[in-house]
């Protein structure tokens, strides 16, 4: 299906100036220098527009982009196959790079500095080298995880950019670029309760938008307000801030049993019966980034701010 609300070019690409405003630049010296652009790398969260950003760079070079998954690419083959196919100036995408096999990430490393790939090929004592010869060519890279990619495939990038959360102003802008393209009315305060909830990602702004747009079709209203914002959000189980239920049990658990201790991650993660993996990169950000709750050495603390966050969604939820 295709991404209606995908940005195809830098005007629709909101925010994230400083990364645009260098990746303009290159773009520009490129075309007019008539050199491959350098390879690329994007990091940060997931849904804050890598992807996006990737296909506009292949769109203002006019070139073909060939994608490919870090963790499929497991074995030589793979990675021969993925450069076999390419012609002069097209544009490698591989997302989630940092989950390339280790054994043959090697390979990527002359593939992006001199345009080589070597193989061994044939029996121990009678092998032989076959050496591939790439034509020019782009590598851009996605990762939500920077610190799992090693040294030596980072300094073969000419550029490493970090996208960073989006602010409440750029959030809305993207919504109300969203609302256009679909065709749907919807009013100010919808606009920022939404984005409120929006987690400062775009995907899920956009998904949010969308789930608020089924909730107007089936009650046949003309706009989104606040009230069918906060009639779908209620009834998909999101909290202020855009928390949910695995978020609010882990609260409550520290403000019952912890008020003003520390507890460790694994005691949460026993007790509230989520993986600590979970807990770190699926719970904890959310909390941490409004402040309802402090890391530290000695692990994790409800601030006060969780404190009351807790009080009034009891109240709200009519429990004690
Ligand atoms: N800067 C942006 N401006 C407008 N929309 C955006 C932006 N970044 C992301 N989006 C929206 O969010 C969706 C997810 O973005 P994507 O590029 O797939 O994120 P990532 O690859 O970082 O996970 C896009 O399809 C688009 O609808
Ligand atoms: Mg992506």
């Amino acid at each position: 299906m295709q991404n209606l609300l995908r940005p195809n070019d830098f005007d629709n690409f909101i925010g994230q100036k400083k990364l645009k405003d260098t990746l303009e630049v290159m773009i520009q010296s490129s075309i007019q220098r008539k050199k491959q652009i350098d390879h690329l790398l994007f990091y940060g969260p997931a849904g804050l527009g890598k992807t996006s950003l990737a296909n506009i760079v292949g769109n203002m070079l006019n070139k073909k982009i060939k994608y490919a998954q870090g963790p499929l690419l497991e074995k030589k083959a793979d990675i021969l196959s993925l450069f076999a196919s390419i012609t002069k100036g097209d544009i490698i995408f591989i997302d989630e790079i940092h989950g390339i096999n280790k054994n043959v990430e090697e390979l990527l490393y002359s593939a992006m500095e001199d345009g080589l790939i070597d193989i061994v090929l044939g029996p121990e004592g009678d092998q032989r080298i076959m050496r591939m010869k790439l034509p020019n060519f782009t590598l851009i890279g996605a990762t939500t995880l920077f610190s799992k990619i090693s040294q030596p495939l980072k300094d073969r990038f000419g550029f490493i950019g970090k996208f960073t959360r989006y602010s409440n102003h750029e959030i809305i802008s993207i919504l109300k670029n969203s609302s256009k393209i679909l065709k749907t009315n919807i009013d100010i305060k919808a606009l920022k309760k939404i984005s409120s909830y929006s987690r400062s990602t775009p995907r899920v702004a956009n998904n949010l938008l969308k789930r608020c747009i089924d909730f107007l079709t089936v009650k046949k209203m003309k706009t989104i307000n606040l009230e069918i914002v906060n009639d779908a959000f209620f009834k998909m189980g999101l909290y202020k801030y855009g928390l949910t239920d695995q978020h609010i049990i882990y609260l409550k658990f520290l403000s019952e049993s912890f008020k003003n201790n520390w507890v460790s991650i694994n005691s949460i993660s026993g007790i509230i019966n989520e993986e600590k993996t979970n807990i770190e990169l699926e719970i904890e950000p959310l909390l941490i980034s409004n402040e309802l709750i402090k890391k530290g050495t000695r692990g994790r603390q409800i601030t006060e701010k969780g404190i009351s966050y807790i009080d009034e969604w009891n109240k709200e939820n009519k429990v004690n």
